[in-house]
């Protein structure tokens, strides 16, 4: 499959060329841990650790039951706590820890890291990984996995509820109602079907919610930095502002940037159609709000949903969204059909659980098998799975510093034996090298594990037979 292209500077013989681009990918992967794969070859060899001994993790903040099912099935012993833990107590429990699953509230910073022995792997089960000092975790050999994409669903799911809300003003009515106030109206009321909506960033969010537009009856063009194949019916357009000139519905899905920040600001607003709705679910600081409350305000824009703001509180709480946080919450609030919701695109149930699977699958993976693909930190690198016939082979993860002259003194202490696969990615200061070893008997483990933790560059070294 070819790559994607940058296309800022596409020519107008633009529509000719999309049959060159590619799918947004999906990158969940549910793993195949020793012992109970999810999806088990059959052949599979279990590997044992030869140098960690039984696993320990610890979990925190009441991840979902998903992993604590996924890591009960690989034999750890898991300790479970609903709650995070003052950073004294985590001190104390990370001293023990093979690995440790988290959330958003336990910092994992350097001093706490400092103490941390034994760990090798660190999930965090939720989208960011700002909680954990990532460079530092890189240094002492921590591989640290999240999940970015678990929640892409529940995200278009709400965006299409969002379409649906504004076009029939159902946020004010509902407000009226609750207020005694009956007021049956039509005008300015619209069906969604046959209306244009435009999707900035065709990502994972962006081209779910084009499948489910489609489904709806609602032509859907959509703006995006790389070239990328449509799904369904769906067009994408050569710049912003074809965009803005065409879409009924404007959305946005794309990151956070230098070259984001503000994207909708008002000269894009001017842009827009009249009367045409604006949603933002992607990050606070794409949309400049005060000229979206212009915006409104003069009826350019009909209406407007938003579920994330510059500043959020840290904290649920009455009346913590307020000028203080943000100085124009005052002006925005008091506008009509704008729907604001706090951050919650991306907060259900489903993508709990699944959230649950693919960062518990990712640390399984590389507790058992060494894959380091998905980590945030740390080079990637991946191995197929040994089979029942490599009856005489060791796996070797090497985790150590990025200088010259590692692989000639690690092929040195391989020399013995057979080296049937090898595979070293770098990044930054650490490289990671796995190594399938055949010819390797049981006994010999022990000095081969020695040889390898007495070179200069060691910092992490695990062997799997
Ligand atoms: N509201 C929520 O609860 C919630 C939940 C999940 C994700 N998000 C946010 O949604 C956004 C999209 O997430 P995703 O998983 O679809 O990301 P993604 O990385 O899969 O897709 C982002 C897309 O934006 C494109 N892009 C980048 N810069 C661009 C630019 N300047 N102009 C046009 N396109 C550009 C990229 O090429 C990519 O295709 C992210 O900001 C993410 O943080 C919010």
């Amino acid at each position: 499959m070819s790559q994607p292209q940058d296309i800022s500077n596409l020519s107008q013989s633009f529509s000719n060329a999309v049959a060159i681009s590619t799918s947004p990918v999906n990158n969940f992967s549910p793993g195949s841990p020793y012992g109970q794969s999810i999806y088990p070859g059959r052949h599979t060899k279990v590997l044992k650790p030869f140098s960690t001994g039984d696993i320990k993790i610890l979990l925190l903040e009441n991840v979902n039951t998903t992993a604590i099912e996924i890591f009960n099935k690989q034999g750890y012993q898991v300790e479970f706590l609903k709650t995070s833990l003052p950073e004294e107590e985590l001190i104390e429990k990370i001293k023990d820890v093979h690995a440790i699953g988290i959330r958003s509230k336990t910092n994992l910073n350097k001093r706490i890291l400092e103490h941390a022995k034994n760990l090798i792997v660190i999930g965090c089960f939720c989208i960011g990984t700002n909680q954990v000092d990532l460079e530092y975790a890189a240094k002492k050999g921590i591989a640290v996995f999240n999940s970015p994409f678990s929640n892409s669903r529940s995200v278009a799911e709400l965006v299409i509820a969002e379409i649906i809300t504004l076009a029939r003003q159902l946020g004010d009515r509902s407000i009226e109602m609750h207020t005694g106030t009956w007021n049956k109206v039509s005008s300015k009321c619209w069906e969604i079907r046959g209306k244009t909506l435009g999707i900035i960033g065709y990502g994972h969010i962006g081209s779910q919610l084009s499948v489910l537009a489609e489904a709806f009856g609602m032509n859907v063009i959509y703006y995006d930095t790389l070239m990328i194949m449509a799904l369904g019916t769906a067009k994408q357009v050569p710049t912003l502002e074809a965009l803005l000139r065409q879409a009924d519905f404007v959305t946005l899905h794309v990151p956070e940037l230098p070259e984001t920040k503000n994207m909708i600001s008002t000269n894009e607003f001017n842009c827009m159609k009249d009367g045409s709705y604006l949603i933002n679910a992607s990050r606070g600081t794409v949309i400049d709000i005060p000229a979206l409350v212009e915006a409104r305000k003069s009826g350019k824009i009909a209406g407007a949903a938003l579920d994330v703001y510059p500043n959020e509180p840290a904290k649920n709480g009455v009346g913590l969204f307020s000028d203080n946080l943000n100085s124009w919450t005052t002006d925005l609030t008091q506008l009509g059909n704008i729907i604001l919701s706090p951050h919650i695109g991306g907060s259900t149930e489903e993508a709990q659980s699944a959230i649950g699977i693919e960062v518990g699958s990712a640390v399984s993976k590389y507790i058992n098998e060494g894959s380091s693909v998905g980590a945030v930190n740390f080079p990637e690198v991946s191995l197929r799975s040994l089979t029942l016939d490599d009856n005489d082979r060791a796996r070797v993860l090497y985790v150590h510093k990025n200088v010259p002259g590692v692989l000639k003194t690690v092929n040195e202490i391989f020399a013995e034996h057979n080296i049937e696969k090898q595979y070293s990615e770098s990044r930054g200061e650490i490289a990671y090298l796995m190594a399938d070893i055949s010819n390797v008997s049981v006994s010999q483990l022990k000095e081969l594990y020695d040889s390898l933790q007495q070179t200069p560059f060691h910092i992490v070294t695990r062997l799997l037979y």
